[in-house]
């Protein structure tokens, strides 16, 4: 697997607190069958000295310490960019920032309940040239409301990264029935941990995917091959299963009629 959205580096963020923490959760990431992750720190207001002058850094210390105790697991920079922050980054940092090197930058979905002020913030980075993979959209209470939009930036070129957790019922069922019925609609291109510890937010995609009841080769497609499409810079390969098109009386619907959204 290829793990798009981890929080890995040592004290910069929620994630582990010491290097020694990062080394465990690195080898739990192996463990659980995973080759490669993007190191994607929060830079937001809460972690606002966040930026690539401390993360590109940390990025090689934490190479440097796996290289030394043989540990598998190949680290590359990134980030997890809050959309409230994204104004106060120039291009030169976004692009510093960007997952392992490629044209694309993770965006975090706000947990604002309207989605209305997400438009400008993804516009003009799509229009400044940006690519745009938006985590956990399932998590988002605005999406839950106005999936339409999510759709939209989709039909924009934009990619998501669920969180494999949300499959399971890590974030409950509402989280659940959404992340299942976005991908039955074709809104779901990847799938990441989002590891914050070894605990309570836990490296590994496959095996909830696969304890999901998902399909193998979807599977593969979401951990595997489409994050390799995004980190070489390759097209995006064709799901291995035809989702439908988005419709009225799909996600759209099912979620309108559930949220009691008139739109
Ligand atoms: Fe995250």
């Amino acid at each position: 697997m290829i793990d798009l959205h981890c929080h890995i580096l040592p004290g910069v963020d929620d994630g582990p607190a010491t290097m020694e923490d990062a080394v465990a959760l690195a080898r739990a990431h192996v463990e659980a069958g995973t080759s490669t992750v993007v190191a994607t720190s929060h830079v937001s207001w809460d972690y606002q000295d966040n930026g690539p002058a401390n993360l590109l850094p940390a990025v090689e210390a934490l190479r440097a310490r796996l290289a030394e105790e043989d540990v598998p697991l190949e680290v590359l920079p990134g980030a997890e960019i809050a959309m409230t922050r994204v104004d106060a980054l120039d291009n030169g940092d976004l692009a510093a920032l960007k997952l392992g090197g490629s044209a694309w930058l993770l965006i975090e979905c706000p947990f604002s309940p309207s989605a209305a002020a997400f438009a400008p913030v993804l516009d003009v980075l799509q229009a400044r040239g940006h690519r745009i993979v938006l985590a956990h959209p399932e998590r988002c209470p605005a999406f839950h409301r106005e999936p339409e939009r999510l759709s939209a930036y989709v039909s924009q070129g934009m990619l998501t990264s669920l969180t494999a957790g949300a499959f399971v019922g890590s974030f409950g069922r509402e989280v659940e029935k959404v992340a299942r019925e976005f991908l039955a609609e074709g809104l779901v291109h990847s799938v990441a941990s989002d590891a914050h510890d070894l605990r309570r937010r836990p490296p590994g995609i496959r095996e909830h995917l696969l304890a999901a009841g998902l399909d193998p080769a979807l599977t593969e497609w979401l951990g595997r091959d489409v994050p390799a499409a995004i980190l070489g810079g390759d097209r995006i390969p064709m799901a291995p299963v035809t989702f439908p098109k988005p419709s009225r009386g799909g996600v759209l619907g099912r979620l309108r009629a559930r949220t009691g959204s008139g739109r």
